[in-house]
């Protein structure tokens, strides 16, 4: 079963803009699914927004722990991968453990490589493709930097770079990732010793191009809404799979798990924190100027990463 409901504790102003928009995701499966039992294929192209269109072909920005679940919403966008249907998840039930590798190996078949870009960078940073062949197409979602830092430490399936060290020593070697991975080129899954060189200049030039290249920025720490907004800017409705938590943080999360963050013994990161900061601020202007205060929940699975 699920429903959309408001979250708690939405603002005032919020409510008033309210509009339950993210329902119809359960509907059109049962629709979907008369259509195919009566034998009526429905011949009308899916509504693409210009939204959508301009930002086509899709560039997915994967920054390590920050939602690989992400996948599965931009796959379901309205006609970006024509091969994938509303059962189709790019998860380890249907696709293994590799599943993100499996599916980009999958990735030229079912979806159309003019409105998804299917090269398999897993965790590779923008770095020098921005200007000539990624400005305007990425999407992507970012995590409190301290967060992002204990998820990866205490990841259960993947190591990150851990290698036995305090959570606050990982903390150092991790320092400025998510900054690293806007502005330079190479595997960011751990970010390269050049990360930590990094300055408050380079995290101000990556919100930069967060601003203005990306056409998606979503926050990981407020999926729902996340999700509410893609749909909002780019159409389709909301999936269960929407709402799945692919690789959860600890065996069987229901919710989004919040970790304690005084195993960093008072590390900060002031390079990814002047990057997190905009993305909020990013995300906040969308929010209003798409009215995106609803969200679907999910009543059975919940999410969690
Ligand atoms: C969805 O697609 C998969 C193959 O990708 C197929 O096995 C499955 O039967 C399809 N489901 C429906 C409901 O069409
Ligand atoms: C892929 O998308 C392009 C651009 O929208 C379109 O012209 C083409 O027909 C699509 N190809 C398929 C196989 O759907």
């Amino acid at each position: 079963m699920r429903y959309c409901l408001l979250l708690a504790g939405l603002s005032r102003l919020s409510r008033a803009y309210a509009q339950d928009d993210c329902h119809a995701g359960e509907l059109q499966l049962l629709q979907r699914k008369l259509d195919l039992e009566t034998s009526v294929a429905s011949s009308t192209e899916p509504l693409v927004l210009p939204q959508l269109r301009a930002a086509e072909p899709i560039k997915w920005l994967h920054i390590p722990k920050c939602g690989t679940s992400f996948l599965n919403a931009l796959i379901h966008l309205p006609s970006v991968c024509p091969g994938v249907n509303a059962s189709y998840r790019v998860d380890d039930k249907v696709l293994g453990k590799h599943f993100e590798e499996e599916f980009f190996r999958e990735c030229p078949e079912v979806c159309n490589t003019s409105k998804f870009n299917c090269d398999y960078g897993h965790h590779e940073g923008i770095g020098t493709s921005y200007e000539m062949e990624l400005k305007g197409h990425l999407v992507t979602m970012l995590r409190e930097p301290k967060q992002r830092i204990l998820s990866a430490f205490h990841d259960p399936v993947w190591t990150h770079g851990v290698a036995g060290e305090s959570a606050a020593s990982y903390a150092e070697k991790q320092r400025g990732g998510m900054t690293c991975q806007v502005m330079r080129d190479g595997d960011m899954d751990p970010p390269p010793k050049e990360c930590h060189e990094l300055t408050e200049a380079d995290a101000r030039l990556a919100a930069v191009r967060l601003r203005e290249g990306f056409a998606f920025v979503g926050i990981t720490d407020e999926w729902d809404l996340s999700i509410c907004l893609l749909h909002r800017i780019f159409g389709g409705d909301c999936l269960l799979s929407d709402f799945e938590d692919n690789r959860p943080s600890v065996e069987g999360a229901k919710h989004y798990h919040i970790y304690n963050i005084l195993e960093l013994e008072g590390y900060e990161d002031p390079v990814d924190r002047i990057l997190y900061n905009e993305a909020k601020q990013i995300f906040f202007e969308k929010r209003l100027a798409y009215n995106a205060t609803p969200a679907c929940k999910t009543s059975d699975s919940g999410f969690g990463l």
